[in-house]
């Protein structure tokens, strides 16, 4: 520890050094070289005249949208990059969470912030398993994105449906937890688990999960007449699921296909029978026009 401070002064002395020789002479070159590291020319990113390494890296993109940068040399010496441990996400995209620290670069945007006893993380949920992460696909626990992913499935599809009607929470499949650290959240299998509650299990719906395809569902028509497709395979996100006639019959109650379905289900469905805004199908209840009620208003 002593004689890291011991470094570290004398790297500050440098870089102070340096700052003066700079402004007093524009050796730029000299300085460079002896602050690796610190150097923070990163906010130009990735602009078209890069030649050195890094520049030509951060052209590269790996499948969520983020720039490739190798693993500087000497960062293994220490701890593993990232560290080997079930705690830690299998994520090189260090900054995402140690950014105080690292910047995309891999170059140190604090140095004085690194080795010095304390790790400093800053992980908001979506860091590890990010879903709002800048591109569309959902990152998955190893910070790899793309529905052939493991464990990325069917996310994508369910939370951002182009129905509203049909977008569900996490808590539908998941215990959420409302803090990282809470105990059966990170428990160190790193396999998700999945239980399902509210809408899932409705009216007795027996829901389960056999890790690779759903039955019994509520939302997919367990408890409803008819329905083409009703198990649901993880990952399939074809659409076969979510057609009109997968979950439940496209009739009217005496069996007529060409009925007026918005005549009775009015708030459901329009006159071309497109879903209605959020919240009104799959609901957990059957809507009906309720014109009594329409008309005491
Ligand atoms: C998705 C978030 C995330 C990413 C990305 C990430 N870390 Fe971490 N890191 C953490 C968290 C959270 C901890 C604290 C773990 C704990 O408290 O057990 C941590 C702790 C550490 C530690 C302390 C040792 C340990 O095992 O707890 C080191 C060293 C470290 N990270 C290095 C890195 C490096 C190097 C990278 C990039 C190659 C990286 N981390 C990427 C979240 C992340
Ligand atoms: C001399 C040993 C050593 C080397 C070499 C080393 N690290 Fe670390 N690193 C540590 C220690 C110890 C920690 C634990 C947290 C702390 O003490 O700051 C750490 C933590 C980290 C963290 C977590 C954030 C934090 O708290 O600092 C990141 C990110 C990280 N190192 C990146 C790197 C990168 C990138 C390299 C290569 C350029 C590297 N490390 C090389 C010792 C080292
Ligand atoms: C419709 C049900 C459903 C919903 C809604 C859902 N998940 Fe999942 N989730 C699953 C299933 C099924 C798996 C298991 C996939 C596997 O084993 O490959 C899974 C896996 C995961 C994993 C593990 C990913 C990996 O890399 O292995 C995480 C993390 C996760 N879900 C978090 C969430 C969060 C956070 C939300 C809400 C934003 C959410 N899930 C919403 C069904 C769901
Ligand atoms: C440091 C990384 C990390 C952070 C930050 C994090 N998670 Fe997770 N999450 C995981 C891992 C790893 C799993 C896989 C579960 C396991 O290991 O048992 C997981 C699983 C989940 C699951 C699936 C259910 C389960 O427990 O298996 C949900 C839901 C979830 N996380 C929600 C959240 C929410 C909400 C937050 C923010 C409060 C959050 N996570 C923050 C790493 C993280
Ligand atoms: C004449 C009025 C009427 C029309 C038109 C009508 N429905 Fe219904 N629908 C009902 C009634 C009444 C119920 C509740 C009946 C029951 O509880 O079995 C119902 C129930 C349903 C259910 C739940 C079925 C179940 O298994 O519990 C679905 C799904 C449904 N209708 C879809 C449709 C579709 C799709 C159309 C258009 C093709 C349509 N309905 C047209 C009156 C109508
Ligand atoms: C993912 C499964 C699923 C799909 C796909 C689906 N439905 Fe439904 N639908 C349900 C469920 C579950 C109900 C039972 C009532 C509820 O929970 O709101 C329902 C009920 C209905 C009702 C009765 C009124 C109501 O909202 O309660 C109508 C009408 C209806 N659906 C029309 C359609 C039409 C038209 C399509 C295609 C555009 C469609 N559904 C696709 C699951 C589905």
């Amino acid at each position: 520890m002593k004689s890291l401070r011991v470094l570290l002064f004398r790297r500050l002395s440098i870089g102070v050094a340096c700052a003066l020789l700079l402004m007093a002479t524009l050796l730029v070159v000299g300085c460079d070289n002896s602050s690796s590291g610190s150097s923070s020319d990163n906010d130009s990113g990735d602009d078209d005249d890069g030649q050195s390494d890094i520049s030509i890296a951060l052209k590269e993109v790996d499948d969520c949208g983020f720039p490739i940068v190798p693993i500087p040399e000497g960062c293994n010496d220490c701890h593993k990059t990232p560290p080997d441990t079930a705690r830690h996400p299998e994520n090189r995209r260090c900054y995402r969470c140690h950014g105080y620290v690292v910047g995309p670069d891999m170059q140190f945007v604090q140095a004085e912030l690194h080795n010095n006893g304390k790790v400093e993380v800053a992980v908001g949920c979506s860091s590890c398993h990010g879903w709002d992460q800048g591109v569309a696909p959902p990152q998955n626990l190893h910070g790899l994105c793309g529905d052939d992913k493991p464990g990325v499935g069917s996310h994508a599809a369910m939370r951002r449906s182009p129905i509203s009607a049909h977008r569900v929470n996490c808590s539908n499949c998941h215990l959420v937890p409302t803090g990282t650290w809470e105990p059966g959240h990170i428990d160190g299998d790193g396999k998700a688990e999945v239980q399902f509650k509210n809408l899932a299990t409705l009216h007795d719906a027996q829901a389960t999960w056999d890790g690779a395809k759903c039955s019994n569902v509520y939302c997919h028509g367990s408890t409803l007449e008819g329905g083409t497709a009703t198990e649901p395979v993880w990952g399939d996100n074809s659409g076969k699921y979510s057609a009109c006639g997968a979950c439940h019959r496209i009739t009217d109650p005496s069996g007529n296909a060409d009925a007026d379905c918005h005549s009775c289900h009015a708030t459901s469905v329009d006159a071309q029978r497109n879903i209605l805004r959020r919240g009104v199908h799959m609901n957990g209840v059957i809507d009906m026009a309720t014109p009594e009620k329409g008309d005491a208003i």
